[in-house]
């Protein structure tokens, strides 16, 4: 007899979703597509892989992800690509490619792959709901983007959750303010914690982005990006906080907000889970890119975007006590026969095509069995058909909601029971 080989796990850092719980997901995605959609969106699908060139010119080769999270990887061809560790790149390296018309506004929804250290909210395969528009700096725009999320967030069932927002000014006004941060922390290094006391150097903004409460003593004192942008990105601030306001959208000034990619300028921001751990509390994130098409070969062209993480918001919906479903994927009926006759499966055929969720049992097993897997299926009607039934050209129906079941009085007649359940299901 051969030995039962051990079963494989999901990898570290991943994870399986299955029924029940696949219909938050489900859900999650269609609130999402349906909102996107009215936002004047439409679905970009772009290969999981790109070139590893699209992310090291894409998200920069200084950014934390690049060095230290991405999945590269040589194909039987020798070409070096990368698991796609998030959406923005690859959805403007498509952009590129293909030059569609402007303004383009594309959504998606990707799985996203970072060599992270596990824990809960932090994993090496996660899922992004996103958007991009590529083609205009209008300020509109930034609060569109920042509008869409927000009432995302809300639509999904979230009510604590704050939108932190920064201006990363353009490049040039940004090199400015990096030199004079650079002083400042080249006086302060000393007070830094150990990995940002010799490494601050190479990417003095990173230092803003870290959580060690060393580094936020020293930076929250320091200068802040916000007060050196020029006067154009002061405007456009301006006017996205003011669109904001003009919808009612309360966001909070975050100086020391800078992400975690190499690509933004002007606008960004976080929306912040109040009900999760600080520092996996980021449901979504996002901003202003106007160089990104001119790093990856195409002509100048402004974008923005966000991208938020599914496991996130559904970790953050059970920390804010939310149980409401947001799509139904209950059956409405569940067929328990015991004739084996052909004309059974032509009735759940008919069931089905009628618009009816309807599952059935198999493998002829008898009515208690059958019935077991009614009652675990979480249809609303089990519909029975045995020999009598069969005979008589009708179908007995049961309430599994109801203890009250009188099968003389629960026949309708075959011809009719799809008529019935559909006039029921509209009750
Ligand atoms: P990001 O902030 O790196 O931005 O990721 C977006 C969101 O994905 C985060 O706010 C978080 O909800 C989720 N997320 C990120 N990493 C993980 C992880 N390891 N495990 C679970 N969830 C995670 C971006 O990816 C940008 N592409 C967003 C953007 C779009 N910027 C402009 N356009």
């Amino acid at each position: 007899m051969s030995e039962q080989l051990p079963p494989f796990q999901a990898p570290t850092g991943t994870h399986d979703v299955l029924g029940p719980d696949s219909a938050l997901w489900e859900g999650l995605i269609a609130t999402f597509a349906q909102r996107a959609y009215r936002y004047g969106f439409s679905l970009v699908m772009t290969p999981i892989f790109e070139d590893v060139g699209v992310f090291t010119r894409g998200i920069g080769e200084e950014s934390d992800v690049f060095r230290n999270e991405m999945y590269v990887f040589t194909d039987r061809g020798e070409r070096r690509y990368a698991l796609r560790p998030e959406g923005t790149a690859s959805v403007v390296r498509a952009f590129v490619q293909h030059q569609p018309t402007t303004p383009w506004k594309a959504w998606y929804v990707t799985p996203a792959f970072r060599y992270e250290r596990p824990q809960a909210g932090r994993y090496r395969q996660h899922y992004q709901l996103g958007v991009e528009v590529l083609g205009t700096d209008d300020p509109t725009v930034d609060v569109e983007v920042i509008a869409l999320a927000h009432g995302f967030f809300r639509e999904v069932g979230l009510s604590r959750v704050r939108l932190l927002i920064n201006s990363m000014g353009h490049a040039t006004c940004r090199a400015a303010y990096v030199e004079i941060l650079s002083e400042y922390l080249d006086e302060h290094h000393d007070e830094l914690r150990d990995e940002h006391r010799e490494g601050w150097r190479q990417n003095p903004l990173r230092v803003l982005d870290c959580k060690n409460e060393a580094c936020v003593e020293v930076t929250s004192k320091g200068p802040m990006l916000i007060d050196h942008i020029c006067d154009d990105c002061r405007a456009h601030f301006d006017a996205v906080v003011g669109g904001l306001e003009a919808l009612g959208i309360e966001s909070t000034l975050t100086p020391r907000l800078v992400r975690g990619f190499d690509y933004y300028s002007r606008t960004t921001f976080e929306f912040a889970a109040d009900a999760l751990g600080s520092a996996q509390n980021a449901v979504g994130g996002g901003g202003r890119y106007d160089t990104l098409t001119e790093q990856l070969g195409g002509k100048p062209t402004s974008g923005i975007g966000f991208g938020s993480g599914v496991e996130r918001i559904l970790l953050a919906r059970v920390a804010e006590g939310v149980t409401t479903p947001l799509l139904n994927r209950d059956l409405d009926v569940f067929v328990v026969d015991t004739t084996n006759d052909v004309s059974v499966a032509t009735l759940v055929e008919e069931l089905r095509v009628a618009g009816i969720a309807t599952d059935r049992a198999y493998d002829q097993r008898s009515m208690k069995a059958q019935m077991k897997v009614a009652d675990k299926s979480g249809a609303r009607w089990a519909l029975l058909i045995g020999p009598e039934e069969l005979a008589a050209g009708e179908v007995t129906m049961k309430d599994l909601r109801s203890d009250d079941f009188n099968p003389a009085q629960s026949r309708v007649a075959r011809s009719e029971i799809v008529s019935t359940v559909q006039e029921l299901l509209t009750k």
